[in-house]
């Protein structure tokens, strides 16, 4: 059944009411908008991490690590489908035009996916800091989301990178055990990987911002960001690791005396670069993901001939 609303308070005071909307619902134009470019930018980002975990099935040391990175690259290109699917229902654009605006270089996506990674410790680095990042803020979309499909992709979804999230663990505890160089590989990762982190959840929210308001973001970008500053700094002290931000501190006066660590002034700029797709390996990813695109357009017309497409 269709429903609908008479106009905008009407349809908060479903939302601030528990409401879940569905996709044959008569949503409000803004929230239909402003969900679907959450959701595309989401699964943009999906696949562009897929592709990099696909990138190093081939460099990963060992049968073990080639079979786990071969399982992360499912995991992440089906996240990316399943929320293709979801943007797709929503009306605007088709899966296959959403692929193609993202192959020109017309859509955004997270800003951690325009780097480049040089050596298999920041692929390490990739795993711990910036699959748990993205588990975080996943996790805090998940926890109200008023859009149902979105929100019963994202149970799925947030399973997965759970354990990703682990994996990252488990690998940079081994490395950690591991010979001086190896340790050094890492701390060059983390100083390459440890600011695209933080970044990966935004600069503070505009405390008007609609998806707040509508429930589909549970809290505000700057408290997600303190929050995995406050649980990554000392982690990663503790197995010693230098944090690249000579500011770096603890204040003991923050919040009342509940203490925090407290960084430096965030340079947005790196971030913004990469949203203009002007990061530093920004070109080459998305000519990448392009002539994957071509060079697996015979699956989809085989798929296609076959009946099995949708
Ligand atoms: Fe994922
Ligand atoms: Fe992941």
């Amino acid at each position: 059944m269709t429903r609908s609303w008479t106009d905008l308070d009407d349809f908060q005071n479903f939302i601030d009411g528990g409401g879940i909307v569905e996709a044959v619902d008569d949503m409000p134009d803004d929230y239909r908008a402003e969900v679907f470019r959450f959701i595309e930018f989401h699964a943009n980002s999906e696949l562009m991490g897929g592709l990099t975990e696909r990138d190093w099935i081939p460099r990963a040391p060992g049968v073990r690590l080639k079979q786990i990175f071969l399982a992360k690259t499912q995991d992440e290109i089906g996240h990316a489908h399943l929320l293709y699917q979801v943007a797709a229902d929503m009306g605007f654009k088709d899966r296959t035009q959403m692929l193609e605006e993202l192959f020109d270089g017309r859509s955004r996506f997270h800003n951690v996916f325009h780097y480049q990674a040089v050596t298999w410790a920041d692929q390490i680095a990739i795993a711990y800091l910036v699959d748990a990042a993205a588990f975080a803020s996943q996790r805090a979309v998940f926890a109200e989301c008023t859009y149902g499909p979105y929100k019963r992709v994202l149970k799925r979804i947030i399973s997965e990178e759970g354990f990703h999230m682990r994996h990252g663990e488990e690998m940079l505890l081994r490395l950690t055990e591991g010979t001086e160089t190896q340790r050094e590989m890492f701390q060059a990762a983390l100083d390459r990987w440890w600011w695209p982190a933080v970044h990966l959840f935004g600069p503070d929210s505009d405390p008007n911002d609609p998806l707040l308001r509508w429930k589909i973001k549970s809290q505000p970008n700057e408290q997600l960001r303190h929050a995995y500053i406050q649980k990554y700094v000392p982690l990663l002290q503790s197995y010693g690791f230098r944090i690249p931000d000579d500011n770096l501190h603890y204040d003991d006066t923050f919040d009342g005396g509940k203490g925090a660590w407290l960084t430096s002034d965030i340079d947005w700029e790196p971030l913004k670069a990469t949203m203009r797709q002007g990061g530093p390996d920004s070109r080459r990813r998305i000519s990448n993901a392009a002539a994957n695109y071509a060079d697996t357009a015979w699956v989809r017309e085989a798929l296609q001939r076959t009946g099995a497409a949708a």
